[in-house]
């Protein structure tokens, strides 16, 4: 069985095609832009954190010129991409970093109702989600609800660990048209 980030890695990799366009929400320490920069050679990367620090870390990291990195929370993607074919969210915190500058399920929920109007047909967005912490196990529920409330156009999955304490899992939602 995968753990959770190569498994979300992996249905990504076997989605993209080489000139796609990416957004990754939740840029970080740069490492799902750069895999997703490798998987689109012809194609382009939007990568958005609000962490100066965080915008650093991934500006250093970038070898490639297909990979835009924007200091804006992801609430604001519609502003700067359009026909998106692949988003990805990992959810939380910088690890090592301060853990108050987090995800929260307001703002995250924002940023799907925006997102999903401008995904191209068959689109996926791929959230890593992580229930170990007050505040991710909070946004969990949150997002599940809100989930809950999409329509027959999307199909959602999860991949979960069963026999494990509040795992971290993956939310895969599919625009079907
Ligand atoms: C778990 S880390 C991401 C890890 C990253 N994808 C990587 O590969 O290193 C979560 C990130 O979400 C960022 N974040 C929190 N709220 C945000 C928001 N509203 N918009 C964009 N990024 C946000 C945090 O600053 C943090 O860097």
């Amino acid at each position: 069985m995968l753990r959770i980030i190569p498994f979300a890695h992996k249905v990504a990799s076997e989605y993209l095609k080489q000139g796609s366009t990416v957004v990754d929400a939740t840029c970080g320490n740069g490492n799902d832009t750069i895999f997703l920069s490798k998987l689109v050679p012809n194609g382009h990367v939007y990568a958005f954190d609000i962490q100066s620090k965080a915008i650093e870390n991934t500006k250093k990291r970038i070898k490639s010129d297909n990979v835009s990195v924007i200091n804006d929370s992801h609430e604001n993607i519609s502003n700067y991409v359009n026909n998106v074919d692949l988003v990805m969210f990992n959810l939380g915190y910088l690890p090592n970093s301060n853990s108050n500058i987090t995800t929260t399920h307001q703002v995250t929920i924002r940023a799907l109702e925006n997102i999903l109007p401008i995904l191209n047909r068959n689109a996926l967005v791929i959230i890593v989600v992580y229930t170990g912490h007050e505040n991710g196990m909070l946004e969990s529920i949150k997002l599940e609800g809100f989930i809950d409330t999409l329509s027959s156009e999307y199909s959602v999955s999860k991949y979960e660990v069963l026999n494990k304490k509040n795992p971290p899992y993956v939310l895969i939602i599919k625009k079907n048209r």
